[in-house]
């Protein structure tokens, strides 16, 4: 049966394990010039109904390094910005290709497109969840704690795609996550209620200190996700508490690391002291998508 990654819900611990093995081997590989082409002579679509870097481009250069070929497709130049029926639209790309990473606004409609299709589809964002970043998000704190076993993860900002990926994890790997989110911002209260079912080491907070206080490994995001521009304005003034900088570091494990997904506005969730300084592991966390990514496209496609 196909096997697609729409959220980490999907995902049971083992799947995690062999995703994260898998993209460590590929890194390491990579690292000494090995060339891994699994796919030779597949293809992968991309979709995108939104802007991307990091995520597209890394997605573009895992598939021609394990030698598929990448396909891109702005949504707006197809026929689905004609409103032909997603259905149509999965089950004629499944005749093409041998998998979709699909970038879109609703989580429903990723699943109606996944339901109607023979292919793996992979959530490369919704509004909802970030999986695939959040995958290699792991793989990154791996990297510098050596395992997930006994971290304390803090959340400061909105509750919002990534904050749900988070909290996913959370619940199928059992480390303690602390998420500190303005009250009109919180996570989805039904997405946490289910992860709590697993792990009742997860909980929302107002408090930033609270959240950060002891942390192995503090995160953020941006205050407005794409598709909230219009809200830019309201949000600065809500979030202005949830900044990470060095006085919020101070109350944190001695050797936290800090993340951000990417893109950052430097003096808004973040300020560029902490981004650039040296708890900062953005650029090995933007690296990691891409052996991520190919570790999702080597185990889905080869399957
Ligand atoms: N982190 C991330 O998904 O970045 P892009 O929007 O550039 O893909
Ligand atoms: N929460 C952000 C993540 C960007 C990678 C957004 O959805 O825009």
């Amino acid at each position: 049966m196909k096997k697609d990654i729409l959220t980490l819900s999907d995902l049971e611990p083992s799947d995690f394990k062999l995703l994260l093995d898998r993209a460590a081997e590929l890194k390491s590989r990579h690292r000494k010039g090995i060339l891994d082409r699994t796919l030779i002579g597949k293809s992968v679509g991309l979709i995108f109904d939104k802007p991307s870097t990091r995520t597209r481009i890394s997605f573009e250069a895992a598939a021609i390094q394990l030698g598929a070929v990448p396909i891109f497709i702005s949504s707006g130049d197809t026929q689905m910005a004609r409103n032909e029926p997603i259905e149509d639209t999965a089950r004629v790309l499944s005749r093409y290709l041998d998998g979709v990473a699909f970038r879109t606004f609703s989580q429903d409609l990723i699943e109606q497109f996944a339901a109607s299709s023979d292919i793996p589809v992979i959530n490369a964002l919704t509004d909802k969840y970030h999986p695939c970043q959040v995958l290699s998000d792991l793989l990154t704190v791996i990297e510098n704690k050596g395992s997930l076993k006994g971290l304390k993860v803090a959340w400061i900002g909105d509750g919002n795609n990534m904050a749900h990926s988070w909290i996913n994890a959370a619940a199928a790997l059992g480390f303690t996550l602390t998420l500190a989110c303005p009250k009109a911002y919180a996570p989805d209260k039904k997405i946490l209620a289910q992860a709590l079912e697993k792990n009742s080491s997860i909980s929302v907070t107002t408090d930033p200190l609270e959240a950060t206080r002891y942390a192995d490994v503090i995160n953020t995001d941006v205050w407005a996700s794409m598709g909230q521009e219009d809200e830019q304005a309201k949000r600065q003034k809500a979030f202005k508490a949830y900044q990470v900088n060095s006085l919020l570091l101070d109350v944190a494990d001695k050797d936290a690391i800090v993340m951000h997904c990417l893109p950052a506005h430097r003096g808004e969730e973040i300020t560029a002291d902490v981004l650039d300084g040296p708890r900062s592991v953005v650029w090995d966390q933007a690296e990691n998508k891409m052996h991520m990514h190919k570790a999702i496209l080597d185990i889905l496609l080869s399957a």
